[in-house]
């Protein structure tokens, strides 16, 4: 039986770095050298220069490609570093068409840096097919898509986008930070490149900084290989045996937050006091149908109104066991405030057009008893008075 037939679980753990060949070591080595000697003058190995290629940041390149259903993976220094090194694929003149509540700090990458370079871009809500029609231009060389979005939770199509895409001889590059390959895979329903802030879930721990990108195609992953390598913002070794470390609890811990968000977002969703509860397993979804086709979970992040941002304060101050953080995809659950938070990057005017207000919360749920969670929210909630109507039963 090969790794490849093993369910994913499985093959979190039981993956061709499973044990070191030369010890039988059941954790990969972390090789530090910068630099490996050679030993013939026209012919070097396989390692050279650590920037180049290091085999402790190999095994996580390896593990994250075969898990991802690609031909080869790329560690990077950050999330955004994966990204932009990615978008270093496209060239001044070239058009890119990208969802509209993205991370911001690709919103900034892409408004602000590659439009230094001649990268042009449109910003369409993707979950409008037509309107992704409509932005494509003659010089349309790629689309990005999140999905599901941050912080809106909003999903698009990877398969029609993907097929859109090649049909006018672009890429698709995903962003699969918020579900990761074990809820969603877009390199086997159509994307070229899926990116991740292993930051995030993969790693899982809130102790590493960290960014993937992985491809199905053998010629685009020697472009991306000859990008990480020229710009060179590859991730460090011990980085890269967190990242891995982290890993092998992937599956656990996310269908266990996974259960704990939904619970959440039904009570939140019940709650008087709460104005819009976006998460993509909810019955009124509007994209719960093509969540549960393309991947198989709506993840552990869900965004949350509260009726405006004065309710927005007062429940964060008395909210005790979430941290309240940037970030998400942690064992603790993080409550985040995306206009302050990972929005910060987009202007007001932009947030509103899209409908991140400034009463939004977003919540990260961890591994924490849900019971418990849905308790100190509860009380939280109680301090807020809504409609005129006053919660708390003291006052
Ligand atoms: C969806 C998404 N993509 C990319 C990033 C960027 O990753 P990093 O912070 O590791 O650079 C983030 C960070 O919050 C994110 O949430």
């Amino acid at each position: 039986m090969g790794h490849e037939e093993f369910s994913f679980e499985t093959r979190l753990l039981h993956n061709r770095h499973k044990m070191d060949a030369q010890t039988g070591a059941v954790s990969v080595p972390i090789q530090h050298a910068s630099t490996f000697h050679q030993f013939e003058i026209d012919s070097f190995g396989k390692y050279d220069y650590a920037r180049s290629l290091n085999p402790t940041r190999e095994a996580l390149e390896d593990i994250i490609a075969e898990l991802e259903g690609g031909v080869r993976g790329f560690a990077f220094s950050s999330g955004m570093a994966a990204i932009s090194t990615a978008f270093l694929l496209l060239s001044s003149g070239d058009h890119v068409i990208v969802t509209e509540d993205v991370y911001g700090g690709t919103y900034r990458m892409v408004t602000q840096v590659l439009t230094r370079f001649g990268i042009e871009h449109t910003f369409v809500d993707m979950t409008d097919f037509d309107q992704v029609k409509q932005a494509i231009k003659p010089n349309t060389k790629a689309f990005y898509v999140e999905t599901p979005s941050n912080p809106l939770l909003k999903v698009t199509d990877i398969k029609a986008i993907s097929l859109l895409a090649k049909s006018i001889g672009a890429l698709t590059f995903v962003d699969n930070t918020f579900l990761t390959p074990a809820l969603q895979r877009p390199l086997e329903i159509g994307a070229d490149i899926v990116l991740h802030s292993a930051t995030k879930f993969l790693s899982g721990h809130s102790d590493v900084v960290a960014g993937l990108a992985v491809v199905k195609d053998e010629e685009l992953a020697k472009q991306l290989y000859f990008l990480q390598n020229s710009f060179g913002a590859v991730l460090g070794v011990q980085d890269a045996w967190l990242v891995m470390r982290g890993l092998k609890t992937l599956q656990v811990r996310l269908e266990q937050s996974q259960r704990a968000a939904l619970e959440i977002a039904r009570f939140l969703e019940s709650h008087p006091a709460i104005e819009k509860v976006y998460y993509p397993a909810l019955e009124n979804h509007p994209q719960k149908e093509l969540q549960e086709a393309q991947a198989s979970g709506a993840g552990a992040v869900l965004s949350f109104e509260l009726a405006d941002e004065d309710a927005m304060r007062t429940f964060v101050s008395n909210v005790k066991i979430p941290v309240f953080a940037v970030s998400l995809g942690a064992v603790e659950s993080i409550l985040s405030y995306p206009a302050k938070m990972s929005h910060a990057a987009m202007p007001q005017e932009e947030r509103e057009k899209r409908g991140i207000k400034n009463s939004l919360l977003r919540l990260s749920v961890g591994l924490e008893n849900p019971a418990d969670l849905i308790k100190d929210f509860s009380q939280a909630l109680e301090k807020l008075q809504v409609n005129n109507y006053v919660l708390s039963q003291g006052e």
